[in-house]
């Protein structure tokens, strides 16, 4: 396994790569969701899979935590050699941006609700970057987490709408025992955060077993659980679409526990007595 940093070695080492070339991209501190996606990558057919490390300026507002965001090279580099990646490209912002960047992706409505409405600029600063690795390391395919949801609906959007020659795989989100969807950023809670957070997931477990009323379900969880603040839990069909009554459908969640911001979400089965549009709670 190389790990480079610098665009010239990255294209040296990405030139000796035949074959199914699958991209991972991460922002590092990896953890068994991470490492879900490179199995995923080899799963989907890539003969060699590459790993971006990269904690994008971009996506982070002022006040964010684009400093303190978890970062352990050393540990990754480990974890990924074990999972048979062929490259690791772990770049410092002046590599990705080597002048101050002007232009962004433009997400569309997409990324006007949810995840977007509470964090402007953040789906641009995604998707910009993205376009930049896909057109850095050339992949056919690209794996992410279904844990991010609405990111990677836009992804799959940005490919289809910009005629981007990489195939998009999701992977299922990986949770810890007590149901926590594994992040990065659980690193930030305390054990009695950590207890407190198993909320969202159960939530979204109650909400997904009522197909009839999931935001309702899941509503009352979280007012039980407490010390549980909520951004938003809003229903919508597959593509952030409005739900339909016997369709498939999205149940997201984005909560505050302590100081830590977390989001999770889930595939619900709507019932027939299904009736309401988009609901937040
Ligand atoms: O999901 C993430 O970790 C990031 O948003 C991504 C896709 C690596 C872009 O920085």
């Amino acid at each position: 396994m190389k790990v480079v940093t610098d665009r010239a070695t990255l294209t040296q080492a990405r030139s000796t790569l035949d074959g199914t070339i699958a991209l991972v991209p991460t922002m590092g501190a990896l953890h068994d969701g991470h490492l879900s996606l490179v199995r995923a990558a080899h799963a989907a057919g890539a003969d060699h899979v590459i790993v971006s490390i990269f904690v994008n300026p971009l996506q982070f507002a002022p006040g964010e935590d684009f400093e303190t965001y978890p970062r352990d090279i050393n540990a990754d580099v480990d974890m990924l050699a074990a999972e048979g990646v062929s490259l690791v490209f772990t770049p410092t912002p002046d590599v990705v941006y080597p002048s101050q960047p002007r232009v962004r992706i433009a997400p569309g409505p997409g990324a006007e609700i949810l995840e977007g409405a509470s964090r402007p600029g953040f789906f641009a600063g995604v998707l910009t970057v993205v376009t930049k690795l896909f057109h850095l390391t050339g992949p056919d395919i690209a794996v992410f987490g279904e844990k991010d949801y609405q990111q990677l609906v836009l992804i799959r959007q940005l490919v289809t709408d910009l005629d981007l020659p990489v195939r998009i795989v999701s992977a299922p989100t990986v949770r810890d025992v007590d149901g926590l969807a594994k992040s990065s950023r659980n690193a930030y809670l305390s054990a009695n955060e950590r207890d407190t957070a198993q909320a969202l997931s159960r939530a979204l477990s109650a909400g997904a077993a009522d197909g009839a009323d999931p935001v309702a379900a899941a509503a009352k969880v979280l007012a039980d659980a407490g010390d549980v603040d909520v951004d938003y839990l809003a229903l919508t069909g597959p593509d952030l679409d409005a739900p339909i009554a016997g369709g498939e459908a999205r149940l997201l969640v984005a909560a505050t526990v302590g100081s830590t911001r977390l989001i999770d979400n889930v595939s619900v089965s709507l019932s027939p007595e299904f009736t309401a549009p988009i609901k937040h709670a």
